[in-house]
């Protein structure tokens, strides 16, 4: 069988990137007869003057012909006699590093493109530092364009110099630096003659014959569980894709971050039986005895693999929103997903330059090196040791998109001494002695929409009822345990999560929380529920801002459009209002003991459902 690779092209349009793909597919006979007729036709009204213009070739792409720019990651298959590829072309500019990125992670070696004219530039800079960073060890630099600068021999000896200091920071362990000329086809698929001081070979046939595995001081087995397999009561097979190193029945495995230990009692590659399975390879393993393994769980022969709940990373941030520390996000590495909080963001990495930076404020695209710390322990490695493990993806908990993608440094053993103490009197047991099931009622609205004094009648109710209560109220606790924060993002993250601890442990407490806070992002009040559980009702108090604003008890909101306070809600700062709430209620079209009563009547579901 041929071997496969995997490659990604980075340049921009002006540096000829999609006429050098078109002339590789051109020369490797990708095409059919009346393609190439086509090719011919097309290029008449093209841009090179009756010439090919083999960029038209790319017609996946039609928006770049159109537009005249790349616009997407586009993946492409060709094969010639010595071996098959796939390409992933990605577009140059800053704004699309993140697409970049995303088609690095896939590929094994990085076609860079320059303009023999221009050098290395800034771009190129970038461009070798996110292959890097995305774990790619082999680069190809392409010196485009030598035609135009009459392939002078010093000129390309200079960007050859440039290039290889510039990846000698890189941990990579190939670099190749070729002259060619896209649109002449020069160094292509045949040596030129117009370049006879090059000694190297042609792109494509260096493609053909490079080794771009990836050399790896890592022998261990490593499988990271992505499927339980039961079709019948004798066979429970565990399934997923060899990460690294190679297995043989009869080994004896451990499973993290259970540390149970098992020997393999057999091994299916697709639905075959075979003795082993190596690095790569598709399986379905079956242990000697029942050990507890479930989805994310990972099979190894190596005992050292950290499970721990906090690392050190460099992310890609690539999310349209900014990034605002102590937001958490779903923290996907390998099969295992669990919630995680970005801490500590220590500096940002200029992507053009690589220099550390204070870090500000962080948007799309931007490099930052920080702490996550995860919501319980998981298996993981560093990205240098183990791709696999060691690179992972934060996923926004409302949009579901992937808003970062990141490669784990080294881990940090914050808790390893802090462990839960278990109590003998346990949260059931304080519950029940107050006869009730604790609960959070959760209010959450504009500044003047009647949280807290809803919230206050609420609790009279509930406490003439014969219930145990607490009512934590945003300005009050802003007095005492929060009076450390202010009302910009990343203070509003922190105070919504301090909260929503001090709700659980009331809970624990066996107490029903009332908690009244303006608490805007969606994406903290989805936080919040996680970390208080099935106890979250989340009341939304959507009195509209006009009547909110008309009402202004504190006088607040004519100083905010005033400008004298900063990131006020609703008039210089936003609030996201809950999709689906467990109870809203408008106060502006109710008397107050209207809007209590109906509150208790919704609320009577939630404390009778937990009374069962
Ligand atoms: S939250 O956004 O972090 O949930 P919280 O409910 O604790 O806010 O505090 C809101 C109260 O602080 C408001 O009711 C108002 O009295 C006061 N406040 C002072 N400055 C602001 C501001 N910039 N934005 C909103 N509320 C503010």
């Amino acid at each position: 069988m041929k071997s496969l690779l995997k490659f990604i092209t980075c340049g921009s349009v002006d540096d000829g990137k999609s006429t050098l793909i078109g002339h590789m597919l051109y020369d490797a006979k990708m095409l059919f007869a009346d393609q190439e007729k086509s090719l011919e036709l097309d290029s008449k009204v093209g841009s090179r003057g009756g010439e090919i213009d083999y960029s038209l070739l790319l017609d996946g792409l039609m928006a770049e012909r159109e537009q005249g720019v790349t616009i997407d990651v586009a993946y492409r298959y060709f094969t010639t006699d010595h071996r098959s590829f796939i390409v992933a072309d990605t577009p140059g500019h800053e704004e699309y590093t993140r697409n970049m990125a995303v088609g690095a992670a896939s590929a094994d070696l990085a076609v860079i493109l320059v303009d023999a004219s221009k050098g290395v530039i800034t771009q190129t800079k970038r461009h070798a530092r996110i292959c890097s960073l995305m774990g790619i060890k082999h680069l190809v630099l392409a010196v485009n364009k030598m035609d135009l600068i009459a392939y002078d021999k010093d000129q390309f000896e200079k960007i050859k110099k440039d290039f290889e200091q510039l990846t000698y920071q890189f941990h990579v362990d190939s670099v190749q630096v070729i002259p060619v000329s896209a649109t002449e086809g020069d160094n292509i698929t045949e040596i030129s003659d117009h370049t006879h001081w090059y000694d190297g070979v042609p792109l494509l046939p260096y493609l053909e014959q490079v080794d771009a595995r990836k050399e790896t001081d890592q022998d261990d087995f490593v499988l990271p569980v992505q499927r339980v397999s039961r079709p019948n009561h004798h066979f429970r097979g565990f399934q997923g894709q060899v990460e690294a190193g190679s297995v043989s029945v009869g080994e004896e495995v451990i499973v993290l971050p259970s540390r149970e230990k098992a020997e393999v009692e057999s091994i299916l590659v697709t639905d075959r039986e075979t003795e082993t399975a190596a690095s790569g390879q598709p399986v379905t393993v079956q242990l000697d005895r029942e050990v507890d393994v479930s989805r994310g769980n990972v099979l190894t022969t190596a005992p050292e693999l950290n499970v721990t709940d906090m690392f050190t990373a460099t992310i890609l941030w690539m999310d349209d929103t900014e990034l605002v520390p102590g937001r958490n996000y779903f923290v996907k590495i390998g099969t295992n997903m669990k919630p995680g909080t970005v801490m500590n963001i220590k500096h940002k990495i200029d992507i053009n330059t690589g220099e550390e930076v204070n870090p500000g404020r962080i948007f799309k695209n931007e490099l930052v090196v920080c702490d996550i710390s995860l919501s319980d322990h998981m298996v993981f490695d560093t990205f240098e040791h183990n791709e696999a493990l060691g690179g992972f993806i934060l996923i926004d908990r409302v949009t579901n998109m992937t808003s970062a993608s990141g490669v784990i440094e080294h881990p940090l053993r914050r808790s390893e001494n802090v462990v839960w103490e278990e109590t003998d009197i346990t949260r059931d047991f304080r519950a029940r002695q107050k006869g009730q099931q604790p609960l959070t009622l959760w209010f959450t609205g504009l500044s003047g929409s009647g949280k807290s004094t809803l919230a206050n009648e609420v609790e009279k109710k509930l406490v003439a009822r014969g219930h145990h209560t607490m009512l934590l109220d945003g300005d009050n606790v802003r007095h005492g345990l929060n009076k450390d924060l202010s009302f910009k993002e990343s203070d509003r993250v922190e105070n919504i999560r301090r909260i929503s601890e001090v709700a659980g442990l009331m809970n624990e407490a066996g107490l029903i929380a009332l908690t009244s806070f303006i608490s805007p992002y969606a994406r903290d009040r989805s936080s919040a529920k996680e970390i208080i559980g099935d106890a979250f009702v989340e009341i939304h108090v959507s009195t509209p801002l006009e009547e909110c604003e008309r009402r202004d008890v504190k006088g607040l909101y004519a100083k905010a459009r005033a400008g004298e306070i900063p990131n006020f809600t609703g008039i210089s700062s936003p609030y996201e209002a809950p999709e689906d709430p467990d109870i809203e209620i408008d106060t502006s079209r109710y008397s107050l003991e209207e809007a209590t009563d109906y509150v208790m009547e919704q609320i009577v579901g939630f404390l009778d459902k937990n009374d069962e």
